[in-house]
């Protein structure tokens, strides 16, 4: 098994008299992919909001590789090598996949025209294609924009997005929630393919055919707080289900 590179412990959120979290614990590790499950307002995006700078706890504690972190923005946690994919399609409609790609980080041309602010589209795109081909994500074209692409191939520039500039953690909330079969295939497939460059991926989802199929372990919410935790190979999704409803608690109350 390997390190715990992401390791929150307790944390609590509240949002005026609403407990989002209430004492959660939730670890993730490189290499894999860790699935989050829990019943609707169980708190699973709260925790990410937290793990991604997007929220701050309430208290609570964050260590990345074993250090004591904070996230004041979801800037703050990216420039520690955490992303995240929002189930909403979060792209440019109107640009390109490889402007896509390097939204908010865009290269700039050299000397004075990049001084003026003139961007490097080729070495964009020679970048780009060579990260969708690597990452295995196949699209129609390069040349159009991302709005007249299908919702999966949309999709997989969003995750290949964030892949492209993780170093350490990649937040999926849902993310294959808004696409057919196959093309939730796809996006699947280049999930195991981040995992496999050593990031840890912590997969939202709903769906437990999808959970059992890619996660190699399991952690789940329940009511603000983390109730159990299953390790890939022997999970049953009897048990998922009785954790998510409270019928199975490994974890008590602290
Ligand atoms: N911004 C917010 N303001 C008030 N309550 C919130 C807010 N965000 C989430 N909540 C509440 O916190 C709880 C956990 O929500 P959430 O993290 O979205 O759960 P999940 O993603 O597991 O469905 C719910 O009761 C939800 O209504
Ligand atoms: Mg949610």
């Amino acid at each position: 098994m390997s390190e715990i590179l992401l390791d929150a412990v307790d944390l609590t959120k509240h949002y005026g008299s609403v407990e989002a979290l209430r004492g959660a614990s939730f670890q993730a590790r490189a290499g894999e992919v860790t699935a989050l499950i829990g019943d609707n307002g169980a708190g699973k995006s709260t925790l990410v909001k937290c793990l991604s700078g997007a929220e701050q706890p309430t208290s609570g504690k964050i260590l990345l590789d074993g250090k004591d972190v904070r996230f004041d923005s979801p800037t703050t946690a990216r420039r520690m090598g955490i992303e995240t994919v929002y189930q909403d399609l979060a792209v440019a409609p109107e640009l390109d996949p490889a402007a896509n790609l390097f939204l908010g980080r865009e290269i700039h041309r050299k000397g004075i025209l990049g001084k003026l602010g003139m961007l490097d589209k080729a070495e964009m795109r020679r970048q780009a294609i060579e990260e969708f081909q690597r990452l295995g994500v196949t699209l129609q074209s390069t040349d159009v924009p991302i709005g007249s692409l299908s919702g999966g191939q949309r999709q997989s520039v969003a995750v290949a997005r964030s892949v492209v500039w993780a170093s350490k953690v990649v937040f999926m909330d849902e993310p294959t929630a808004a696409l057919g079969v196959v093309q939730r295939e796809r996006v699947l497939d280049v999930i195991k393919k981040v995992r496999d460059k050593g990031i840890a991926v912590v997969l939202i989802s709903h769906n437990m055919p999808e959970v059992l199929s890619v996660a190699d372990r399991v952690e789940v919410l329940r009511l603000g707080k983390r109730v159990a935790r299953f390790t890939g190979s022997d999970t049953k999704l009897e048990d998922l289900v009785a954790a998510m409803t409270g019928a199975l608690v490994q974890e008590e109350a602290a």
